[in-house]
Formats: C-alpha cells, structure tokens, sequence
C-alpha cells in the first residue's frame, strides 16, 4: 500500500507569526487516521518553530527549496546537511515557479536529489507542462522529459522519491486539471516508473496532484486510482480548507 499525502506548500507567504499560528490551528485541529502522511512546507523562517509544532500533532514538516553543496560560501542558500540538522522529512524539487524564475537546470535538480537523500530527507520531485505544450497535446512528452533525471537514481534511492505532477496552467490560476486528466498523467507517470525500476517500486510510489485543488474538488482527484494525495498551494494557507483536503483523501 503506497503512502497517501497531503502537502501544503506556503511558497513566499505569511509572517513569522501567522506562520505560526496557521501551524498552531492545523496541529490543534488535525487527527492522523490511517498511515496518510501530511506535511507542512512553509518558507524557511518558519521550518524550526513549525517543525517542534508539527511534531507533537504527527505532522511532517518539509523545506521549499535545497542548495545543492554540503557548506561554504553561497550565501542565501540552505544546504540538506543543515535541513537535516533541524530534522526536516522532506523537500521539494524542481517546483515550476523554480524553475521559472530561478533558472534550475536538470542537472542542478539531480544533485539537489542526490544531497537531499544523502541525508535522509526525501526529495518532493516537481514536473509538469506548460499552456502550450497541453495545448500542442506535448504533455506526456514533456513530463516523460522532466522525468529523465530521475533514471540516474539506484532503486534504493529512488524509492524514497515522493512525484508531484503540477500541470502549470492549473498553478494559482482556479483552473484544475480534470480527474481524468490527472489520473492519465498520473498512469503514465506510473507506468515510466515500472517500465525503469519494476512494479512493486512502481506501485508504492507517492504520485501527488497540484494545481488548484481546493475542499470542493479534492476527494474526485484523490479518488483516482493514481492520485495519491496532493500538493496544495493556496488553498494550504487556510487551516480549514487545507484540513477539508487532508480529510478528503
Ligand atoms: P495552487 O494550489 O495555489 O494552485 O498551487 C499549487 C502549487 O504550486 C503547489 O506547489
């Protein structure tokens, strides 16, 4: 049985102190059910205070971003060694807006991966195509493209690899990714899998939805047979809402 996950990712938002008590509701609120897994990913001024939060509710915490290199002279950057230091679960990888606006190369989120999972935090691996390449009908060309990187990995390494698919046009924007449409990506995400490490690796991989998904259209994704959870942007600031989605699942 593949682990089902709820993550909220805050992405640049919320002070220190509204960071702490969004955390503060959700921990107060939230009661695990089965063997789900749910995860905070605020901004990294919250990480400390959010993770000893977190910890006594049973809730993962997670970073938005990791620098490659184990220390040194890049200033503004975080490294795994230190996420680790703070007990982080997990990180994510490779998120559009990163990719977007800071540039990252393939090869940039490779070692990103490498560094995280040589600490034991599990790498939250982003992809998902543009307007355009969905309107070309690229779609499952472009993903299967973004997902290269991930073949270098041994089978060990990449079973600690939870998958996000975040159709671009359906980030921020209102617009979901129909359950149908989620669930072909997600199969065909699945099926990559299988086809490079085998089934039983392939079956007890995380696939996560993001995009737009809210309280009221979250249980149709995740009733998906491919859908195991979601990556939630917006609707993550919210305590109600994100736990609405936590209890979708
Ligand atoms: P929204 O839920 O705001 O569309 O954001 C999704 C996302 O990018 C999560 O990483």
């Amino acid at each position: 049985m593949r682990t089902k996950i709820v993550a909220g990712n805050w992405k640049m938002n919320m002070n220190f102190e509204e960071g702490i008590q969004l955390s503060s509701e959700i921990a107060k609120t939230y009661t695990k059910k089965n063997q789900e897994e749910v995860i905070l990913i605020p901004p990294y001024i919250h990480l400390s205070k959010v993770k000893e939060v977190a910890l006594a509710a049973g809730l993962k915490v997670g970073a938005q971003n990791v620098h490659f290199e184990k220390n040194g002279a890049f200033t503004g950057e975080i490294s795994a060694e230190q996420l680790a230091s703070m007990k982080i679960d997990y990180a994510l990888v490779g998120h559009s807006e990163r990719r977007k606006y800071f540039h990252e190369s393939n090869q940039d989120l490779l070692k990103k991966i490498k560094a995280l999972l040589a600490e034991g935090i599990r790498p939250i691996f982003c992809c998902g195509e543009e307007l355009e390449a969905r309107k070309s009908d690229l779609h499952f060309k472009t993903v299967a493209e973004q997902l290269k990187i991930l073949w270098e990995l041994s089978k060990e390494e990449f079973a600690q690899l939870v998958i996000a698919y975040e159709p671009v046009w359906a980030i921020g924007t209102g617009e979901t990714a129909s359950s149908l449409q989620a669930q072909e990506m997600h199969a065909s995400i699945r099926a990559l899998v299988k086809e490079h490490y085998g089934k039983p690796i392939a079956e007890n991989c995380s696939i996560l939805y993001g995009g737009s998904c809210k309280p009221d259209n979250a249980a149709e994704l995740f009733e998906q047979a491919d859908v195991d959870g979601g990556l939630i942007g917006g609707a993550s600031l919210n305590s109600n809402d994100f736990l609405a989605i936590v209890n979708a699942l």
